[in-house]
């Protein structure tokens, strides 16, 4: 049965179903959720939207509210280091160029700017809001606006990198597949192989279940997220990842030592030569 919430709904319990924050959202939204936005709220309990962050209209809302790190998931310091530390564990270097797939506001972005030579920082993401509050806030209040010329941070929803003006030595996308159905791995490894060097690594998170457990069901993570085979946050094996790869020119593996506080996992894609 689907669900519909009509603005015929008695308006208590209309508002205790909008303050109800889809699966996999952040749960720090109040603003967000505490709108009236009947349309949206029906096509996401119908399961219409991929994710809550396809609700443009109502990320940029939270945004304007001063949202923006709650947004991407909090923990800001933390995941933000995370994100840098593994990299540069990885080999990253300043002279490299870097694509941050699916930035958000800048989480790490602030960081990877800091660290890198002047314009090696590129981002994109489906929400312009994002990615505007990460620039105008954040990298503003770091005064790194001089390394990074905002012409770097590109709307995009379908993976286009034909923009892309040069070869990548690093990609990263953290907590973004996390929160899309497989396919759009598939799509984004056929296309970024092209704006890669032969040998660059593609590290991209996703909660990971294991070979042998069903992928309708949801799956308890030891850090506290429950994960869906389809809805997000969803799920997938690493199995998953190597089907993704075939007949392209990624390898993928399983990384040890990314230590997510949400007990996302870490695969690198490693582009042949
Ligand atoms: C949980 S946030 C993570 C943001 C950032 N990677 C970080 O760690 O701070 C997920 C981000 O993915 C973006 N996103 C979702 N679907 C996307 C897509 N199809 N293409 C690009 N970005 C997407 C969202 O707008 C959001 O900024």
């Amino acid at each position: 049965m689907r669900l519909q919430v009509t603005a015929r709904v008695h308006s208590s319990s209309c508002y205790a179903l909008l303050l109800r924050a889809p699966r996999g959202f952040n749960r720090e939204l109040p603003i967000y959720y505490s709108s009236p936005r009947i349309d949206e709220v029906n096509r996401l309990m119908n399961g219409e939207m991929l994710s809550a962050y396809y609700d443009k209209a109502g990320i940029e809302a939270a945004v304007n509210s001063g949202g923006h790190r709650s947004v991407v998931g909090g923990l800001w310091e933390e995941i933000g280091q995370l994100q840098i530390d593994f990299l540069v564990s990885r080999g990253l270097r300043p002279q490299h160029r870097l694509l941050d797939i699916g930035c958000g506001s800048l989480r790490a972005g602030v960081k990877f700017v800091r660290y890198l030579d002047p314009e090696r920082y590129f981002g994109t993401d489906i929400n312009q809001s994002l990615m505007t509050a990460g620039y105008d806030i954040e990298l503003t209040n770091e005064r790194l606006t001089d390394k990074l010329p905002r012409s770097h941070l590109v709307v995009d929803d379908g993976f286009d990198f034909s923009w892309c003006p040069v070869d990548f030595d690093f990609v990263l996308a953290q907590s973004v597949f996390t929160h899309l159905p497989l396919n759009f791995l598939r799509v984004c490894l056929e296309r970024l192989h092209k704006v890669v060097l032969p040998g660059a690594s593609f590290f991209a998170t996703i909660f990971e279940i294991p070979e042998n457990c069903p992928s309708f069901e949801p799956y308890q993570h030891s850090g506290g997220v429950t994960s869906h085979g389809a809805a997000d946050p969803y799920h997938y094996r690493f199995a998953d990842m190597e089907f993704c790869c075939r007949n392209l020119p990624w390898t993928a593996i399983h990384v040890d030592g990314w230590h997510h506080p949400r007990s996302q996992q870490m695969i690198e894609f490693v582009r042949s030569n």
